[in-house]
């Protein structure tokens, strides 16, 4: 096992890269990554964000010498974004200690699509297309996705999937099964993309595990939902009103890689509570292994995965605050050299790129049960119109009251 600190530059330096997502491509290794500034402007707070992506040649995600640049898929292609506002508060509504609002490309993903090339997800602030209605309708967080390296198809050949510009991505016809009709706060974040039989698929959230497929207009044409409560560690279900969400790509373990000799598709999923102080959110990740073909059950947790918190002994000479020293997130997932690696690049205390890196068979030893799907119940499953009073009554029994925060708000 090891754990490495990736030295992504940004040029000019002085801006931190953190959230960093790593893939090999093609002889090379790319790296998508977040930075963040916080500027008071007035009453408001404001993070302002930007997404980097950096590239190393050669078959090691070392990165020293490599150097970064903004990765904007709208400024690339000459077209204009407006972030929207955050609406005032409602008369009567419970004015924060601080007023935050957020601009920018948030914690972008990169994933591979075999056959295609490199491509990314990211979260953004709706845009407004209209500047006199700068007010955002629903405040929150949209998805988009991009193609950042295209291999496919020769020239000439048109494949719809070498997207020319970004792509939102939209829980379509099944967003009524997510949000209530008056939510004001619509949050979609870390759709976890994955690839099966040729086709995109992301799965929308842990907690109902909601699975997507999308079409090319990055629209769900079809969804799978099922609940597995059984299956989530103890330390979780017992931890109060917190909420376990997603994070990087799903990757597919084959027959050949996999301990079982049986395929099925590793992800990551995440939660946090905040023991130290309030305010001070520390992170707790877990993989998960998903049955290889649809309904997509997740069928196995993991114990907790080794990231390391802050300690001076270790990280010496890192710039820790007291409020995000414990505070990862893994962005990037991979299997690489010859699916025996398993690569998690994660973003460290808000400000560092790291990596951690084991065999397969190291990641599957921390599966304490047996690959079981029974105990996964199948909620929905479907192109048609759900009900949403039935699965939400559903999804609630299952998930019980550890999922009190809903789905409305996700992260
Ligand atoms: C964007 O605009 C610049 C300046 O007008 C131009 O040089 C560039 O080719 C344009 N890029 C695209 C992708 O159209
Ligand atoms: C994708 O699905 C949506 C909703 O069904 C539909 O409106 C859209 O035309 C579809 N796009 C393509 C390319 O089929
Ligand atoms: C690695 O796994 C992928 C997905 O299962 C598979 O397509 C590929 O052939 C595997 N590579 C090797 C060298 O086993």
């Amino acid at each position: 096992m090891a754990w490495l600190l990736l030295p992504l530059q940004y040029a000019p330096p002085g801006l931190a890269l953190f959230n960093p997502s790593v893939v090999q491509y093609g002889g090379s290794y790319y790296a998508a990554t977040r930075s963040l500034q916080k500027k008071q402007i007035g009453e408001i707070e404001w993070w302002l964000s930007g997404a980097h992506l950096c590239k190393a040649d050669g078959n090691q995600p070392s990165f020293k010498g490599s150097s970064c640049s903004l990765f904007d898929p709208w400024k690339d292609r000459n077209l204009s974004y407006r972030d929207c506002i955050k609406p005032p508060l409602k008369p009567g509504e419970k004015k924060p200690k601080k007023q935050r609002d957020a601009k920018g490309i948030e914690d972008p993903k990169l994933f591979v699509w075999p056959g295609k090339g490199v491509y990314a997800t990211y979260n953004r602030k709706p845009h407004i297309k209209d500047p006199k209605r700068p007010l955002c309708d629903k405040f929150g967080f949209v998805q988009y996705m991009s193609t950042v390296v295209y291999d496919g198809e020769p020239p000439g050949r048109e494949d719809p999937w070498h997207l020319q510009a970004p792509v939102q991505l939209s829980a379509g016809q099944f967003s009524k099964d997510i949000y209530k009709k008056d939510s004001r706060y619509v949050k979609e974040k870390n759709w976890m993309p994955f690839i099966h039989a040729g086709e995109l698929f992301f799965t929308h959230s842990i907690m109902p595990h909601r699975v997507f497929k999308v079409n090319v207009t990055g629209i769900a044409v079809q969804q799978w939902v099922s609940v597995a409560r059984e299956l989530l560690p103890d330390e979780f279900l017992q931890a109060p009103k917190s909420h376990m969400h997603g994070g990087p790509p799903v990757v597919l373990v084959g027959s050949s890689a996999s301990g079982t000799g049986k395929p099925y598709y590793l992800g990551v999923m995440h939660y946090w509570d905040m023991p130290r102080m309030p305010g001070a959110r520390a992170y707790h990740h877990y993989a998960y292994q998903m049955e290889a073909q649809p309904p997509f059950r997740i069928c196995a947790v993991s114990k907790e995965l080794p990231l390391r918190r802050y300690d001076s002994t270790i990280h010496a000479g890192v710039k820790a605050n007291m409020w995000t020293r414990d505070i990862n997130f893994i962005s990037g997932l991979q299997l690489v050299d010859d699916n025996k690696t398993v690569h998690m690049s994660y973003g460290a205390f808000d400000t560092d790129a790291r990596m951690l890196s084991m065999t397969l068979t190291d990641l599957e030893s921390h599966f304490v049960e047996d690959f079981d799907c029974s105990r996964s119940r199948v909620v929905k499953v479907g192109a048609g119109r759900g009900k949403p009073g039935k699965e939400a009554a559903a999804g609630q029994r299952g998930a019980a009251a550890a999922d009190g925060s809903r789905e409305h708000v996700r992260q």
